[in-house]
């Protein structure tokens, strides 16, 4: 629990994986207490478990989430391309049809970096198999969409077919490995595969075991670039009592699983994570989603909301359940995007899309009952405005995975509530529609309206992303909705690194040049960062990255090193220049900036804010700057 107010903010944790219920005594609530002082009480009860509690206080909420992460561990840090945009559906049929939907992205110069497989790809629901009717080549599969530096992604759930044919199953049974039921024999529960049993992810010995199965030798027809989706493991079993396992249930040490039912998809998730740390002998970073999690899965990957529906009012809220996920340490999540039951109406999913790029997991994904949805099914207007969608998360993909960053040190998510930024205005405190990408954006999701108010808190302007048209802070602005994107703002004070040139996926990306769109506030000036480095090893933790801060003040702009040396014995580099620099806010007379070292003149003109097709608006734009992203420098504006 995190609780916020104009003067302080305070957390509550109590580590129990028990089943619990919190009741939040607040005005309306039948038992309130007194709400005198504002003060709400909050009551807590668990089935089982010990009291192992832990308080937070802070003069803001980054004080407590800081605390909290400190408890249950940082973020990891994500690969660059788990980043970037996931096609999901249940299912992609066979072969034929994962090469037609990738060449369908590039067809529509849609980016996208993964292509995901649900549980018809596998032999009968048997995990770590593959039906060889319609994959029949799975590593030539993933290495065609490895040739565009795309990944692909299988799911493996943790109920497992009770087929004496099926040699997990057997080594499980053969080593006692399995969950059993009250009386101690194997617990046989229902699932996807029918008649299933569920390996004890509480036993260390278990996960290591687990943890095997991931190397290439093990896993037949799987890849490098082939990670893995972790579903169902709450566990859900279907004949199940509670539709998951009886509390009944004996793990290791004969601990009953009411003890520890929300640890279970923790623990499956850690395994599953470092059998791909294992499998790449320590060097690539694990990408794991999974559907079940608990305090400290945000060390493991990522998570998502689960089963949505294709309507109005889940795409709403989606954004308070990813922006309270976050608050808890797990950043990387998102909805489906789409909505999984249901098809939804094409306004809907390209709102969708619209609101999805801005999720930190950025995934489509769909019931098999649905009717096919890939972006450009639905008119070459609606495909336009998905494509813009996409690239624009693309294009800010530099400003995410320094955010990513940021959550992996401090925990402090990428999808921020806007009083994450702003504790102390009040107005900011019920808004669960507007949300903050980091200190700098700030976007509001559209459902049906024709028109919308979006709140800008504090008291500097705001651009919008698209034209940089200026915005008054403190202010709710009555805006007429545009098809073109939801409403998005860039807070002055701040600048954002940006990739313009669209490729068909992150990986193309990596050498292009960068953007920089500085919005200066009132006093002239503006800050922001830009992390880099390989997105994949971790290669960093010894050094290997690129951290620069830019500070813009006295009409001249700065880039600082805030990489600490004690960290330096691995060098990363990239040849990269800055191509271009907007300057939101700069009068228009300014004409040519000098940049030091080597007191050379360059342009500014004007130049477009976005790269969207059809874009005219305009803003102070200094050309070709073309100073390394590497190096030290400034650029003062003549
Ligand atoms: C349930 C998951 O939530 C959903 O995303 C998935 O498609 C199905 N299981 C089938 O695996």
């Amino acid at each position: 629990m995190i609780a916020h107010g104009a003067s302080a903010s305070s957390g509550f944790f109590w580590l129990n994986a028990a089943e619990m219920q919190i009741d939040v005594l607040a005005p309306g609530w039948d038992g309130a207490a007194s709400t005198e002082n504002g003060r709400i009480d909050t009551l807590w009860m668990a089935e089982a478990g010990v009291v192992d509690a832990f308080f937070f206080v802070g003069s803001e909420p980054k004080d407590v989430i800081k605390q909290y992460i400190s408890v249950t561990g940082t973020p990891s840090m994500p690969q660059q391309f788990a980043v970037a945009y996931h096609q999901c559906r249940w299912n992609y049929r066979d072969e034929e049809d994962v090469a037609g939907v990738d060449a369908g992205f590039d067809e529509h110069d849609i980016p996208y970096d993964v292509l995901w497989l649900d549980i018809e790809h596998t032999d009968g629901k048997r995990y770590f198999t593959w039906d060889r009717s319609t994959f029949p080549n799975p590593e030539e599969m993933q290495r065609k969409i490895a040739d565009k530096g795309r990944k692909m992604v299988t799911i493996v759930d943790p109920h497992m077919k009770r087929d004496s044919g099926y040699h997990i199953h057997e080594e499980a049974t053969a080593k006692g490995y399995y969950v059993k039921d009250a009386s101690g024999k194997d617990y046989d529960g229902w699932c996807w595969p029918g008649s299933s049993s569920y390996p004890d992810m509480l036993n260390p010995e278990i996960r290591d075991w687990w943890a095997d199965k991931f190397s290439y030798q093990n896993y037949k027809g799987s890849t490098p670039t082939l990670y893995i989706w972790n579903d169902m493991n709450e566990p859900s079993v279907f004949n199940g009592p509670e539709v998951t396992m009886p509390r009944d249930a004996l793990h290791n040490g004969d601990v009953e699983h009411r003890e520890l039912h929300n640890a279970y998809g923790y623990y499956f998730h850690m395994a599953t994570s470092d059998g791909l740390l294992k499998r790449g002998e320590g060097k690539d970073r694990p990408f794991v989603l999974s559907r079940a999690f608990f305090a400290g899965s945000q060390r493991y990957g990522a998570v998502w909301t689960g089963d949505n529906t294709a309507d109005w009012d889940h795409l709403k809220s989606s954004i308070p359940m990813v922006l309270t996920l976050g608050l808890t340490g797990m950043t990387f999540s998102g909805a489906d995007v789409g909505g999984f039951f249901g098809n939804p109406e094409p306004d809907l999913l390209v709102r969708w899309y619209q609101v999805g790029a801005f999720y930190p997991f950025f995934r489509g994904h769909a019931h098999h009952d649905t009717k096919r949805r890939e972006p450009w099914l639905f008119g070459e207007r609606r495909t336009a405005l998905m494509r813009e969608a996409i690239h624009m998360r693309y294009s800010l993909l530099p400003y995410y995975y320094t955010l990513f960053q940021e959550a992996s040190v401090t925990g402090v998510p990428v999808m921020r509530p806007l009083w994450l930024e702003f504790p102390d205005d009040k107005e900011t405190y019920n808004n669960g529609e507007a949300f903050m990408v980091g200190p700098s954006i700030l976007a509001q999701g559209i459902y049906e309206e024709k028109s919308v108010s979006v709140y800008l808190p504090g008291t500097e302007l705001w651009y919008d992303l698209r034209n940089g048209s200026p915005y008054k802070g403190s202010v709710s602005h009555k805006l007429q909705v545009s098809e073109d994107s939801i409403p998005s703002f860039q807070r002055s004070g701040t600048i954002v690194p940006r990739k313009d040139r669209f490729r068909r996926s992150s990986t193309q990306m990596v050498n292009d040049p960068y953007t920089l769109v500085i919005a200066l506030n009132s006093s002239g000036s503006a800050e922001g960062e830009l992390y880099v480095d390989d997105g994949k090893s971790y290669d960093y933790q010894q050094g290997a990255f690129i951290h620069r801060r830019f500070v813009f003040a006295d009409n001249k702009l700065t880039s600082i090193n805030i990489a600490p040396d004690s960290l330096g014995k691995k060098v990363y580099s990239i040849e990269c220049v800055i191509e271009r620099i907007i300057v939101l806010g700069l009068s228009s007379g300014a004409k040519k900036a000098i940049i030091e070292p080597g007191n050379q003149e360059v342009e500014i003109d004007l130049g477009p804010i976005s790269l969207r097709s059809g874009s005219k608006s305009v803003a102070p734009t200094v050309r070709r700057p073309n100073v390394r992203v590497v190096d030290d420098w400034t650029i003062r504006i003549a």
